[in-house]
């Protein structure tokens, strides 16, 4: 068996989709996917349960690490520009079957986070309908956990039909909403700051670090998936005006301008509310109401329900392409690498990550969600190291005007290093359930992929 045969890349195949996106739209596409229920749902339970008013530091944690991986990241799409991301670039490094399990993880990732962000979507505006006195059946209210009475969470759903919908239109169409959402985003982060940093006391930033550096660690590990996303601007790499200087800039950019926010809102949420009161689903919202300032919080909380929907519009473009990309090869069935004539999209292969998001956002609760997702995203950014390595030794040092990373082998040996101790900071039964996604990957490549990669006809 040749599971290890590679793709070969030539620079002058380019792909049928439109290139039509500036460095603007790639920073504002990077933030539209990075800053989300990460910040607005998962801060507030992070700080109540791991990690305290230290959850700042693990926001520096995570953010090495996604950097040292946004490097490595960079690297592969300045020099390979094509699209499908990761899942392309160890196709031409390692070969078929460490491409299909990165393509297989990606796919996860996106899934599982359009899901996540789905899932916290839901928790804003039912609380939103509930302040309003429009409360749901408590059956449809949240994934299925029936302890909780509740079994299908129809507004999560709902969002998941909406989105599929906008972004099989037209891609532009799609990343224009997310960009005026992402201004709206920004827009009540610094509301948030400005108003909220008159209320911080530093008595509540006492004690710092009451859960120690194993908390910190765990904090870490949890939110990392408030950086995922980042990866969502590499992936457009095929309908980018000037990919070589602009994907990595797109990506280090935006990485930087979240780590900062990040840190500044952790600082001020837990400088406001003792840090053992933030367990809520609305922690940002509920700062503001907790000084008084019920208007501020209702406002923050419409923003977030506008600007978690463009997370969850990023995630979809960026999952419907992978799709695509994967089918192109062939370990996918075909029928998902068609481009409708009409919005020049990959409407079906859309149609397809749509209806697999919908079941996951319908059936699971958001905790098993953002933990999965960080799980295989780890997985994969640990195989992007190790193939930067490889990509050194097969096509040398970058080309002028191409992005290199500093400090090789250094840099990718620590970034392969920092994701595999973040990963192991996670749950038993979280990792149950990879080792079952990595079976089922393994038997979807040998059971349909090897025998229908366009490499066979080569
Ligand atoms: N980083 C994204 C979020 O926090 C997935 O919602």
């Amino acid at each position: 068996m040749e599971i290890f045969r590679k793709k070969t890349f030539n620079p002058a195949e380019r792909g049928a989709l439109k290139r039509t996106l500036t460095l603007k739209d790639l920073i504002l596409l990077g933030i539209g996917a990075i800053i989300g229920t990460g910040i607005f749902v998962i801060t507030g339970q992070a700080t109540a349960n791991y990690a305290g008013p230290a959850l700042s530091i693990s926001f520096v944690v995570a953010a090495i690490v996604v950097i040292l991986s946004g490097l490595c990241f960079a690297e592969f799409a300045s020099r390979v520009p094509i699209l499908g991301g990761p899942y392309a670039y160890l196709y031409v490094v390692f070969g078929e079957v460490v491409a299909w399990f990165a393509g297989w993880f990606l796919l996860w990732e996106f899934m599982l986070a359009v899901a996540s962000v789905a899932s916290g979507w839901s928790g804003y505006f039912q609380g939103f309908l509930s302040s309003l006195g429009l409360d749901l059946p408590t059956a449809l209210t949240g994934g299925y956990d029936p302890q909780a009475g509740t079994y299908v969470d129809l507004v999560a759903a709902i969002v998941v039909v909406f989105v599929t919908f906008w972004v099989t239109q037209e891609a532009k169409k799609a990343l224009r909403l997310n960009n005026a959402m992402v201004w709206v985003k920004f827009a009540i982060i610094a509301l948030f700051i400005v108003v909220g940093v008159f209320f911080v006391k530093p008595s509540n930033w006492q004690p710092f670090t009451p859960f120690g550096a194993k908390g910190i660690f765990d904090g870490a590990a949890l939110v990392f998936f408030a950086f995922l996303g980042f990866d969502a601007v590499a992936m457009a790499a095929e309908e980018v005006k000037n990919p070589q200087k602009d994907v990595p800039r797109g990506i280090i950019g935006s990485i930087l301008i979240a780590t900062v926010l990040y840190i500044v809102v952790t600082l001020i949420m837990s400088g406001i509310v003792p840090y053992d009161q933030l367990n809520v689903s609305d922690p940002v919202a509920f700062a503001m109401r907790y000084v008084g300032h019920d208007f501020l919080g209702s406002v923050i909380a419409i923003g977030a329900i506008l600007t978690l929907l463009s997370v969850t519009i990023s995630m979809m473009y960026s999952l419907a392409r992978l799709l695509y990309a994967i089918s192109k090869d062939g370990l996918l069935p075909r029928f998902m690498q068609e481009i409708d004539p009409k919005h020049q999209t990959p409407k079906k292969a859309t149609l397809v990550a749509g209806a697999v998001s919908l079941f996951f956002a319908a059936a699971f609760p958001l905790e098993i969600l953002a933990e999965l997702t960080n799980i295989v995203a780890l997985s994969y950014l640990s195989l992007m190291g190790l193939g930067l390595l490889k990509l050194r030794k097969t096509m040398g040092p970058p080309k002028k005007g191409e992005f290199k990373v500093p400090f090789v082998p250094l840099l990718p040996v620590l970034s392969v290093a920092s994701c595999v101790f973040l990963m192991l900071q996670l749950q038993g039964i979280t990792w149950i359930v990879f080792a079952i996604t990595l079976l089922l990957g393994l038997a979807i490549y040998l059971g349909y992929g090897y025998k229908h990669s366009v490499l066979n006809d080569k």
